[in-house]
This record gives structure tokens, sequence and C-alpha cells, in this order.
């Protein structure tokens, strides 16, 4: 088959970038997008042109570096697929796919198909872990999770990390993301005794990164490759609402209400421990 390709080219975030469009010959429909791209910049590479910048890793769907627009869709359209795992079988012969990076403040162009995301492992730095010594490997079953608990702990836990969340929401929202890590963590015994303060640490960051605020339009959950539930920003809402009231005697700067979420300012104390 033949398919355009129409990508966003931009050499740096300080230059402007455009579309520029690529007709990609003798496409096999088995093919991934991203190998598509392969076959298109190996034919860039011989004609002595710069290639299309793009982020792989696994090219599993397990990793969650890839990801950027088809057609206006994160991962394009099919439901619950990376694109790394979704093949050109997906179009048709003569077909144009418009290719564009993630587009949110938060996540500032680096290249081409490439973001800066960053601000995701911030979050994830200010509370998305468990600071426990763990020692050996305990026994199986040394302590018990109910299988409820375990079953919404691992959905949540399935979050890749990938950003199609926040370039699905009109508001540039990561509280599917944040969620999912708070929810993961803190439905488990062994994430409970940090439950209220990783919730504070991670809203608080994730205010501070200039990610927008959530309203509850539901898109994120619709784009997530791992079809992760909006359950876990409510998860989200409730950890840091208590923990905001139960840490409200060591508060230093005041909590920051959902409504200004999307504020930008950059994260000045931590509200917890008051450093
Ligand atoms: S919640 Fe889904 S879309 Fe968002 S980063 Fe995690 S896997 Fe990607
Ligand atoms: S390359 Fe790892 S999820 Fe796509």
């Amino acid at each position: 088959m033949r398919v355009t390709l129409k990508i966003w080219r931009q050499n740096s975030s300080k230059e402007k970038g455009k579309f520029v469009r690529y007709p990609v010959d003798n496409v096999n429909p088995d093919m991934s997008v991203l190998e598509c791209l392969d076959v298109l910049n190996e034919a860039l590479v011989e004609k002595g042109e710069e290639p299309v910048a793009f982020e792989h890793d696994c090219r599993e769907g397990i990793c969650g570096s890839c990801g950027f627009m088809i057609n206006g869709v994160a991962h394009g359209p099919l439901r619950a697929t990376t694109v790394c795992q979704l093949t050109m079988r997906h179009f048709k012969d003569g077909d144009e796919l418009v290719l564009e990076p993630w587009r949110a403040r938060a996540f500032p162009p680096i290249k081409d198909l490439v973001v800066d995301r960053r601000a995701f492992d911030r979050i994830i730095a200010s509370g998305g872990y468990i600071s426990v010594s763990t020692g050996s490997a305990p026994d199986g079953n040394a302590i018990p999770v109910s299988k409820a608990i375990a079953d919404r702990a691992m959905d949540a836990a399935a979050c890749i990390g990938c950003g199609a969340c926040v370039a699905a929401c009109p508001n540039a929202s990561a509280a599917l993301f944040t969620g999912a890590k708070i929810t993961h963590l803190g439905m488990l015994p062994q994430g409970k005794p940090e439950r209220d303060r990783r919730a504070v640490r991670m809203v608080t960051q994730m205010n501070a990164e200039g990610f927008g605020g959530c309203t509850n339009i539901g898109e994120c959950t619709g784009a997530c490759p791992k079809e992760i539930p909006l359950e876990v920003i409510a998860v989200m809402n409730r950890d840091y609402l208590g923990g905001s009231w139960r840490s409200r005697d060591q508060a230093v700067t005041p909590i920051t209400p959902f409504t200004e979420w999307s504020t930008g300012s950059k994260l000045q104390n931590d509200p917890v421990s008051g450093g």
C-alpha cells in the first residue's frame, strides 16, 4: 500500500515548526506505524535529509516512550493501542496520516514528534514511591491483599506514563496519570503509611508543572492505551483533600484549590513538611 505521512517537523523548541508531506510506497500492512516511519527515515537518510525524530523503546506497548497524534487522535484510531502496536492495516491504501506531537504547555517540544515529558518524572519523584526498606523478598501471601483490592491496584498500575491523557484533554490535565499512580500505591498495604503525604505532594507538583485542571470531560480515559478508568481521579481528589485536611497544621503553603490547577506557578515549598 501507499500512504502519505503529513508530519510536524520542528528542529527545536526555539524554532518554528511546519507540516511536511512525505509519500511512502511499498508499505506492508503488517508494519506498525513506527516501522512505517523507519522506512521513511531510511529513505530520508539515503537522500541526505534529516530523519524524523520520534520516541520508541519496547515497541510492545509496555514502556510508554512512543506516542503522538495520528489524525488528531492520541495514539491513533484504535482503542487501547499504542502507536508502536498500531499496524498499517488499520488504514487504507492512499490514506494521508497527519502525525503531530503531544501539544501541552507542560510538554514542551524537543524535535519533530518528540516532546519533553520530564514533568511526569518530577510528579513521580515528588511522592510516587514507597519509602520502606524492602529487605529480601517476602514470602508470598505474607501480607494478605483481597482480590478486589489487588485487581484495582493492578488496573491503576497498568499506566505506562505515555502522556496521551494529557494530549487528549482539552485542559491538558495530568489528572489521569497522577490519579493512576496515587491509586496504585495507596490501595496496597505497603503504600498506605505514606498515602496522605503522597497525594498532597504529587497533586501539588502536578499543579506546579502547569498542567490544566480536570473538568470531568473524560477524553483522557478514551485515549489511554491502558484504559485507566476515570475512577482514579476521584481517588486522587479524595486522598488529596483528606491528606490536606489531616496535614493542615504542618502546611506552610496554602493548599491550592482545584479551580487554580492551571495557574502553572512553580512549586516553592513542600506543603507537608514545610521544606
Ligand atoms: S493514564 Fe493512560 S494515557 Fe495517561 S500516561 Fe498513563 S497510560 Fe498513558
Ligand atoms: S515503544 Fe514502548 S510503548 Fe510504544
